[in-house]
């Protein structure tokens, strides 16, 4: 599974402009991706990063980790996924970088999602949807998804996010109209994102093989 990951992570070198700031994403497929970045560091004028774990690789390897309000838009970012759909909708946050990750896909003119094959499903929803809450609604929050999707919420107890927050993962969903679903779930007071990537899907899909597949 791990050389897959990294055809992935290493075809999505081939995206990255010279002289841009790389939006980059979490977990071990990117991990293949920033380690790639950082042989072309020179090439690169520094990355915005979506964790804590991904800043501290980056800046391992040399590469200056910049503060997304201080350079604007993006021309890329690159990032995993926990499932894709024929769409190129993603589930995501599995590594609990669910909101970081969906402000810097939206801050980015190109996304680029790389996967290895097993995340490919045609509908999504066997992987538990990551949801991160304001501590003080989760309970709440849980209720409502319970009652708007039929799906059960699950503390991941024991996980803070980045951001001082909580995650519930859904377990039990088929969901057949992901935009739908996002914006139903995105309006629970307390909610702070969504792990569904459906309103703003990835433009390019690379799954890992020999050679690696881009979907677009
Ligand atoms: C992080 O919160 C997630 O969105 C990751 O992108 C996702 O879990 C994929 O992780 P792997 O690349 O480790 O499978």
């Amino acid at each position: 599974m791990s050389e897959l990951k990294r055809l992935a992570g290493e075809k999505a070198i081939e995206f990255v402009e010279d002289g841009s700031v790389v939006g980059v994403g979490t977990g071990s497929t990117v991990a293949y991706f920033i380690e790639a970045l950082g042989r072309i560091r020179d090439r690169i004028a520094g990355a915005v990063s979506s964790s804590e774990q991904s800043t501290r690789q980056l800046k391992s390897l040399g590469i200056e980790v910049l503060d997304l309000n201080a350079v604007g838009p993006l021309r890329l970012y690159v990032d995993g996924a926990d499932e894709c759909d024929p769409h190129r909708r993603l589930i995501k946050g599995g590594g609990a970088a669910l909101t970081r990750e969906k402000i810097i896909a939206q801050a980015s003119d190109r996304f680029i999602c790389i996967i290895d094959p097993a995340k490919q499903v045609p509908v999504l929803g066997r992987f538990p949807l990551p949801v991160e809450v304001i501590p003080m609604a989760r309970s709440l929050v849980a209720r409502e998804i319970l009652a708007i999707t039929g799906g059960q919420p699950v503390w991941r107890e024991g996980v803070v996010t980045d951001n001082g927050n909580w995650v519930l993962d859904v377990h039990g969903l088929q969901i057949v109209d992901p935009v739908v679903m996002e914006e139903r779930l995105n309006q629970i007071p307390g909610v702070v994102s969504v792990g569904l990537f459906a309103r703003r899907p990835a433009d390019v899909v690379i799954v890992g093989g020999e050679p690696p597949q881009v979907l677009r």
